[in-house]
């Protein structure tokens, strides 16, 4: 296994994931939620761990098996996986806000299943939380890093949503290009510029994105 060669920068660094989707409930049969397979945030938790970090990892619906060695938990809404996330925030060094968040659910969960028939049906939306920006702005926040699945604009966009958040770190792929795939590209941006991590194997691209993060929180410690 290639794991035993994975430096092991994270010794003795606490590392909090969110993966997946979120899902809110509109009824007792349907949902709002995301495309999202898990796989990246899947990858990185197994990417930390082999590079020596102790793992939480929240984790959205996905058909995916927990990691090996890592603390996993399972939550549906953003709302819950915002509370997963703060229940789990002491003494975390680094948190990587991976989830692919719905952001919006229904006002009104309805308590039985709304029947169809021929007219328009209109659902009233609110916003969930911003689990990330909420975790980011704290007194006590780790290192947070974010993603960025645009359509368009991708650098751009990102790097208006790292400022907007306050991160250190943005990693920025086109949706259609990530999506579902075991291979993918990323582009990492921070206040130094981008620096892209070519098409690769998600576990590749988590290697990559965790050894820059390690290279960072270097740099923090000798400045
Ligand atoms: N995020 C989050 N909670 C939300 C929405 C997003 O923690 N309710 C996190 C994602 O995990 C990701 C980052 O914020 O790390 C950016 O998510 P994204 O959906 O790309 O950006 P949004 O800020 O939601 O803006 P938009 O969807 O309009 O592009
Ligand atoms: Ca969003």
């Amino acid at each position: 296994l290639l794991s035993a060669f994975q430096p092991k920068l994270f010794t003795g660094k606490r590392m909090l994931i969110t993966a997946g989707p979120t899902q809110e409930t509109i009824d007792p049969v349907r949902v709002i939620t995301n495309h999202s397979s898990g796989k990246m945030g899947y990858s990185l938790a197994r990417a930390a761990i082999e590079m020596g970090a102790e793992v939480t990892l929240v984790s959205g619906p996905v058909a995916l098996q927990a990691p090996a060695g890592a603390n996993t938990i399972h939550v549906t809404s953003a709302q819950e996986m915002l509370a997963a996330v703060e229940a789990h925030l002491k003494d975390q060094d680094i948190f990587i806000s991976v989830a692919a968040v719905a952001d919006y659910r229904p006002i009104q969960v309805s308590q039985h299943k709304i029947k169809k028939n021929t007219a328009p049906l209109t659902l009233t939306l609110e916003a969930t939380p911003d689990i990330l920006a909420t975790i980011a702005s704290r007194d006590d926040a780790p290192f947070c890093v974010g993603f960025a699945a645009e359509s368009e604009n991708m650098l751009q966009y990102a790097e208006e949503k790292r400022r907007r958040k306050r991160l250190p770190l943005i990693a920025a792929n086109i949706a259609s290009e990530a999506l579902g795939r075991d291979q993918s590209s990323l582009v990492l941006l921070d206040d130094e510029g981008i620096h892209p991590l070519p098409q690769a194997p998600k576990l590749t691209l988590a290697r990559g994105l965790l050894q820059h993060v390690a290279a960072m929180l270097d740099k923090s410690q000798a400045a």
